[in-house]
């Protein structure tokens, strides 16, 4: 049997054990997938003890995206984002690699969450123009996808020289403060990578007048799943993606990696859904 899970502290509400265990059932996979709440001095421990236990992989949210990057060999694209969110371990199996040799990789399927759902909708990324509010770890993960798909990026933050600091390292980006959001008005993307209207109905991060009938808004946040941004940009005549699209899409990315099967989306699709929703 194969050991997957999620290290972070909290993950007591996590959804991916669910959905990653439904994926295992419908494919016949023998596997389990944990979650684990390291202290965060306790983070090297836990992923070399993983390592050592003959975990296969694991995903890794807040407060440890970033520091893991130090105890992993990090590809490429979750080098440029600075947060890895799925190790990929060794197990040394099939090469005679000595296992102390094997760093773990590190991967961010953030990224590919936020791509994965707009073409989901049948949104174009290629040539379009987007704004990013926020520029946190989704805000990173969803600007640096976005420009790599090819759109132009335009990145607003509360913090605006967080903004113009993260638009100096995404191809072709430029940033702001939330002042500069009424870019969205000649925009075809937007993404919220706030937490502003999690657990607050009544909150959003973006003016309504600001939205149109030509945009396609993909919300991080999911809970709930229908915001207030997500509510005013259906008002608009928008194309609406909720949070539980980039939740889904960067666990199936992980499924992949990890297996190397193509993941049965819609069946994870529907585990989540009804834990949204439960
Ligand atoms: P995550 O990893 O989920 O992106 P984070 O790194 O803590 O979380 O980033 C949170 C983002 O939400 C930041 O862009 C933050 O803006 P600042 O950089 O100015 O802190 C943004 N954010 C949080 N609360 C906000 C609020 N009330 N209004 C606007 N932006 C907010």
């Amino acid at each position: 049997m194969q050991v997957y899970g999620l290290v972070g502290n909290p993950v007591g509400h996590s959804l991916s054990p669910p959905m990653h265990e439904a994926a295992y059932e419908e494919l016949g996979v023998d596997a389990r997938y944990v979650t684990f709440e390291p202290e965060p001095s306790a983070l090297a421990d836990a992923i070399s003890g993983a390592d050592a236990l003959g975990i296969a992989g694991l995903n890794v949210t807040i407060p440890f995206k970033q520091d893991v990057l130090e105890l992993v060999d990090p590809d490429p694209l979750a080098e440029r984002i600075g947060a890895v969110n799925t190790v990929v371990f060794d197990d040394g199996a099939e090469d005679s690699t000595p296992k102390e040799d094997s760093t773990p990789k590190g991967y961010n399927t953030d990224a590919a969450g936020v791509t994965r759902a707009f073409e989901r909708h049948g949104v174009e990324l290629d040539g379009g123009d987007a704004v990013v509010v926020g520029a946190g770890g989704a805000g990173r993960a969803a600007a640096f996808a976005l420009a790599d798909a090819g759109a132009s990026v335009h990145i607003a933050n509360r913090t605006a020289e967080k903004a113009e600091e993260l638009a100096g390292v995404v191809p072709g980006a430029t940033g702001g403060g939330l002042d500069s959001l009424d870019r969205i008005r000649d925009a075809s993307v937007l993404v919220n990578a706030t937490s502003v209207g999690m657990e607050a109905p009544d909150e959003t991060p973006v003016p309504a007048e600001y939205l149109h009938g030509d945009l396609a808004v993909l919300d991080a946040v999911y809970t709930p799943i229908e915001t207030r941004l997500l509510r005013e940009a259906a008002d608009a005549g928008a194309v609406t993606i909720d949070g539980a699209w980039m939740l889904l899409l960067q666990g199936v990315e992980a499924f992949e990696l990890w297996t190397g099967l193509d993941a049965p989306v819609e069946v994870m699709n529907d585990a989540l859904r009804d834990h949204l929703t439960a």
